[in-house]
């Protein structure tokens, strides 16, 4: 099976050298917890291969993003942005044929049904694109993502969360699922830091 390298470090190791080829992803996580920087390092992996890559932004503009990325020193220039408004994206990203896709994020995409999200799947699996979509988790939740629905139509899950305890915080990275691949259900510790999001070596049980 075709693996697509993520680029963010210590996490492709975890899934047998990075997601599978046209799988969509799901990465749920409260507010805060580097959906969006984990992301954009996967973008940046494929632009830096040559490939075609597209960010589908709901509520920070593209001008935000870049320079988020600008922070970690990850120039994007050529990444492409497309503005949800129902049919039109659809059309944008089956005409350009992107190889990968980041939709940020499902949760403020009211109108995303289930049969728009199902659609979404299987569009970008029809064009071979591998895609992260990213959902909005409340802390506390017992649900995958915001909606309980898109962890049943992803290929994969990973959830991301921030602990406290004995006053110390720490970050949580867990592969609940991902179809076609071994996983440890192990919460990971991982960082964010001057290179961006890192997935320590070591595991938490
Ligand atoms: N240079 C940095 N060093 C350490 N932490 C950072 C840095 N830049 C951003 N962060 C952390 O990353 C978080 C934002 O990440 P982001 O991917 O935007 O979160 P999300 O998309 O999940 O809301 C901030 O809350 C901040 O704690
Ligand atoms: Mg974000």
């Amino acid at each position: 099976m075709e693996r697509v390298a993520t680029g963010v470090p210590g996490f492709d190791a975890l899934v047998e050298g990075g997601f599978p080829k046209n799988f969509s992803i799901l990465l749920s996580g409260s507010p805060g917890t580097g959906k969006t920087i984990f992301s954009l390092r996967f973008l940046k992996e494929g632009l830096d291969k040559g490939e075609k890559c597209a960010y589908i932004t709901y509520s920070q503009s593209p001008k935000d993003i870049l320079d988020q990325a600008a922070e970690f020193g990850w120039g994007m220039e050529t990444l492409e942005f497309i503005e949800f408004k129902s049919s039109e994206f659809e059309e944008a990203f089956v005409n350009k044929k992107f190889d990968r896709i980041v939709l940020d994020s499902l949760s403020s995409i009211a109108v995303m049904t289930r049969d728009s999200l199902g659609r979404f799947i299987m569009k970008s699996k029809e064009i071979g694109c591998t895609s992260i979509l990213i959902s909005e988790l409340p802390k506390e939740s017992v649900w995958l993502s915001r909606d309980t629905i898109s962890e049943f139509l992803t290929d994969g899950v990973i959830i991301l969360k921030s602990v406290e305890a004995a006053g110390e915080v720490k970050n949580l990275l867990k592969v609940e699922k991902m179809r076609s691949t071994k996983i440890e259900k192990k919460s990971n510790i991982y960082s964010i830091g001057e290179n961006g999001f890192e997935v320590k070596s070591y595991r938490v049980r």
